[in-house]
């Protein structure tokens, strides 16, 4: 088993510490929280991302909603219902965000004589429980995967963007810790995910990986480098369409291509078992300036740009879903699609 040294998301002495990751890899700086606001600004900001530790800071920030509101005036749960609201409008797309408000929101409905501790508990147990998941998902994948001589993945899914391993980077650590295998890591434009995170979160637990430009994956397709992609998912419908980072999507449709297989790795919070197929998963577009020159960015400038940040994998290009409760092969060719992995 490999060890983890980065910790994205640290609750001390009822606070929340945020790694920020927008200041990786030149600088480790954790941010302290004391309030729901400040949560819903990092997530925002992308001081955190990642499907499940958005999730997991999300339900951080109820627990410091009520650690400062809780009783304090007759109107407590309007105002902590108002914080909740804020940190549901803080990202569209993942819907481990909006899972574990609901978990949140079912304690608080509780009204339990000691509701303070019992929504930190909660709290606790889904970022503990979210690890719990990560490992077993690792184990999963690994068995699938056995004989693997390179990965390629995309975006960041290791500690940075879960409750620690990760999910699609917890089965590559996992295939690492069972036999050498060449990790190739995609620089994921525009906002370098796997540049700035992937490599170095690897980098820090002692694991080497070769990071390339988006447009070489094909080109390492065709080489015959590597048996599989292995990626994350933001929100999968029960069919198996899965949201995922943009560029997901066309990695899934190079690799049918070449021959080359796809693995997207998700703990169940992540599936959104509402939506019968991905078509009406929100994608969120983020500010052009985070994909635009400075120089364009002018009041009689004729370039703009389209920032989405994340695209829907069909479940036909998808040949392994792997969560904590199980694997569903060829997603596509079941009736139910995933439905065998509903509690
Ligand atoms: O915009 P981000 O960095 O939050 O996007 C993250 C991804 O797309 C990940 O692949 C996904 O959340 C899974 S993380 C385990």
């Amino acid at each position: 088993m490999t060890n983890e040294i980065v910790q994205a998301l640290i609750w001390k002495d009822n606070a929340l510490s945020v790694l920020d990751q927008r200041q990786l890899p030149s600088v480790t700086y954790y941010d302290d929280y004391s309030d729901a606001q400040g949560v819903a600004e990092a997530i925002t900001s992308m001081r955190v991302r990642g499907a499940p530790a958005i999730g997991i800071a999300a339900a951080y920030g109820v627990v410091l909603s009520l650690q400062q509101h809780y009783e304090k005036t007759s109107e407590w749960r309007d105002v902590v219902a108002k914080d909740i609201q804020m940190l549901a409008q803080s990202r569209p797309t993942a819907v481990n965000l909006f899972w574990a408000l609901d978990k949140m929101k079912s304690v608080i409905a509780q009204e339990s004589a000691n509701l303070r501790t019992a929504a930190a508990d909660c709290a606790i147990t889904i970022h503990h429980e979210d690890k719990a998941a990560n490992r077993t998902m690792g184990e999963f994948g690994a068995d699938i995967i056995a004989n693997a001589k390179g990965i390629l993945t995309h975006c960041n899914t290791g500690s940075l963007a879960t409750g620690g391993y990760g999910t699609a980077l917890g089965v590559i650590r996992s295939v690492y810790a069972r036999h050498s295998v060449n990790i190739y890591a995609d620089e994921t434009r525009p906002w370098l995910q796997g540049a700035r995170l992937t490599v170095w979160e690897l980098s820090q637990d002692g694991i080497p990986s070769t990071l390339i430009a988006d447009s070489a994956a094909a080109w390492l397709m065709k080489s015959g480098a590597i048996d599989w992609v292995v990626v994350g998912a933001d929100r999968i419908a029960s069919n198996g369409d899965a949201a995922n980072k943009i560029g997901t999507y066309s990695l899934a449709v190079l690799a049918k291509q070449h021959g080359v297989k796809m693995m997207v790795v998700a703990p169940t919070s992540t599936i959104d078992w509402s939506l019968e197929n991905g078509n009406t998963i929100e994608i969120e577009c983020r500010d052009p300036l985070e994909l635009l020159p400075k120089s364009y960015d002018t009041p009689d400038s004729l370039v703009s740009a389209w920032n989405p940040v994340f695209d829907v994998t069909p479940a036909e290009l998808i040949d392994a879903i792997v969560t904590e409760r199980g694997v569903v092969l060829n997603p596509s060719q079941h009736t139910n699609g995933i439905a065998s992995l509903r509690a």
